[in-house]
């Protein structure tokens, strides 16, 4: 197929570019680098510099895309609580202008990454893609009105859609020579903050309240490896039918809370990690864990790097190799 993936010098796009790739489709990167990075570029996509508003210029009808991987966005759910307006107008409307390029040039399939925290303070555990979605933060809602729009989309006018709803990534991709990783500027997830203060560059790691009602009072999270993530996104491709928007939840339904995850760090790094417990984050849900089971019945995906030590040891390799000896 003949692909775009927006997003495709980040974190998770620039992993999914390179499997994509591997698995003998073209692909056209459109790319700001604004919070991506030129490293994380395949050499074997061809590369456009521009924000996804400006996806006009690149999804018409004479390229003939077979389908869009969208990722560009910003992530970090702290953040959005201080500045929401740039989570609306990059994740929402910059979406928005995405399916209309998409619809005015008839590309038939888009695979979207939607996220966990559209679900807010979950009502069950683990969570099923229909439990009632109440984000915490403008982070969660401005994807969670994109869920909404694929909606419609697909209903009116037969875009075929997946969303697929992260959970807590972690991990790199280093293989064959290729070493895709985090990165951050300035980082605020949990696992690299952690590899920072275990090799000394940090003096230590805060953790962001221990007054949720969880067993040892720290958030919890479900952690999933890139390469599992990214591997659901190949699969979702296949997935796609025209007119419906299918929803999977991706995360491996188990739970670790911030300190069990700064024990693991301990353990893989083998270096001290100072913990200083801080004040909580404004708009950080309690617990989020996922079930998967939609995603392993209907695409037949199956982690295979389920484990957290899996996740921080592949982290660790590359924070140490690209990052450490880098600086
Ligand atoms: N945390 C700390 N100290 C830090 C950084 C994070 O205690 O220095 C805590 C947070 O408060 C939270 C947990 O670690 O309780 C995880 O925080 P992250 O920032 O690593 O990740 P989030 O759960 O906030 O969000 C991430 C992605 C989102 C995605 C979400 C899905 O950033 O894009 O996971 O659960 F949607």
């Amino acid at each position: 197929m003949k692909l775009l993936v927006t997003g495709g010098a980040g974190y998770i796009g620039s992993i999914v570019t390179r499997m994509l790739l591997d698995a003998g489709h073209q692909v056209v990167v459109l790319d700001d680098l604004r919070t991506g990075y030129e490293v994380a570029l395949a050499p074997d996509a061809q590369f456009v510099n521009a924000p996804v508003h400006e996806v006009s210029r690149v999804v018409t009808a004479d390229a003939a895309f077979d389908g869009v991987l969208h990722f560009a966005a910003l992530i970090a759910a702290g953040e959005s609580m201080v500045r929401p307006e740039i989570y609306w107008r990059n994740n929402t409307i910059g979406s928005l202008a995405l399916l209309d390029a998409v619809r005015a040039a008839g590309v038939p399939r888009l695979v979207f990454s939607s996220t966990a925290a559209v679900y807010g303070n979950p009502t069950e555990l683990p969570i099923p893609e229909t439990a009632v979605k109440s984000p915490t933060n403008p982070y969660g809602a401005s994807k969670l009105a994109v869920d909404m729009a694929l909606t419609s989309e697909a209903g009116a006018h037969g875009l075929a859609a997946v969303s697929l709803r992260y959970f807590n990534v972690a991990g790199a991709y280093l293989r064959d020579g290729v070493a895709l990783g985090e990165r951050h500027d300035p980082e605020t997830h949990l696992i690299p903050i952690a590899l920072e203060v275990a090799a000394g560059r940090r003096e230590k790691l805060q953790i962001f309240g221990d007054d949720y009602p969880t067993e040892d009072g720290t958030c919890v999270r479900d952690y999933i490896h890139v390469e599992d993530l990214a591997r659901a996104h190949l699969l979702a491709l296949e997935a796609a039918q025209p007119g419906e928007h299918l929803i999977f939840n991706v995360g491996n339904g188990s739970g670790f809370s911030n300190r069990q995850v700064a024990e693991v760090v301990r353990e893989v790094t083998g270096h001290p990690l100072p913990v200083e417990v801080a004040p909580r984050r404004e708009g950080d849900p309690a617990e989020l864990v996922a079930s998967s089971a939609r995603a392993r019945a209907t695409l037949g995906w199956i982690p295979a790097k389920p484990t957290l030590h899996d996740m921080v040891s592949d982290a660790w390799a590359f924070y140490r190799t690209h990052i450490l000896e880098q600086q």
